[in-house]
């Protein structure tokens, strides 16, 4: 599959979940088995360094992290949107195109020294994987890089993440 036949599967709802904010909706190349299968495998093969970790973010990093984690052989940790873990956690606040939230992690889900890559379906203005970076390096683990389906270019995520020493690859913007 290309990368435009890729791209054609993510829709585009406009003023959702506020006007003005163009909603690259992935559940539709979730749905397609060749593109879902082609998206994994694509994202996969950017990753020549295995790391010990797949960090995926709540809840659409779910589904990209599980993936990424099975196809590579690699533990899954999941960083989750706050009250959600039941055990003892690290939380960092964060903002994103359309509001604010706040992340967390369990404090021991990370061993000092552990190589840990970031996914999640889309990078847009970078808010919520640079607090999961910090959540990952509060925990004493290394962020290795980030991993998304999409990177909206003009919010200026990937400018950040590299700022902060993190690559991000997508297969598409
Ligand atoms: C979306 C998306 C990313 C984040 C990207 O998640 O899945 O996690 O926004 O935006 P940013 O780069 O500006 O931080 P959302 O918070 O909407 O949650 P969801 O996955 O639960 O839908
Ligand atoms: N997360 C942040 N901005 C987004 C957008 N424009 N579409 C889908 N998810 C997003």
């Amino acid at each position: 599959m290309t990368p435009d036949q890729l791209r054609a599967l993510v829709r585009t709802i406009p003023d959702h979940p506020k006007p003005g904010i163009m909603f690259r909706d992935v559940t539709t190349l979730l749905l397609d088995p060749e593109g879902l299968a082609a998206a994994a495998d694509a994202l996969a093969a950017t990753v020549t360094d295995k790391p010990d970790l797949i960090a995926a973010i709540d809840a659409r990093g779910f589904i990209v992290g599980t993936a990424l984690a099975l196809r590579l052989g690699c533990g899954l940790l999941l960083v989750r949107k706050d009250g959600k873990l039941p055990g003892e956690t690290i939380a960092e606040d964060y903002a994103l195109e359309y509001g604010t939230d706040r992340l967390a992690m369990h404090v021991d889900a990370c061993t000092p020294g552990a190589r840990v890559l970031i996914t999640d379906d889309l990078l847009a203005t970078g808010g919520t994987a640079l607090a999961a970076a910090r959540l990952i390096r509060r925990a004493g683990g290394l962020v290795t890089g980030a991993r998304f389906f999409i990177d909206l270019p003009d919010l200026g995520g990937g400018a950040k993440l590299r700022a902060e020493g993190i690559e991000p690859i997508s297969l598409m913007d």
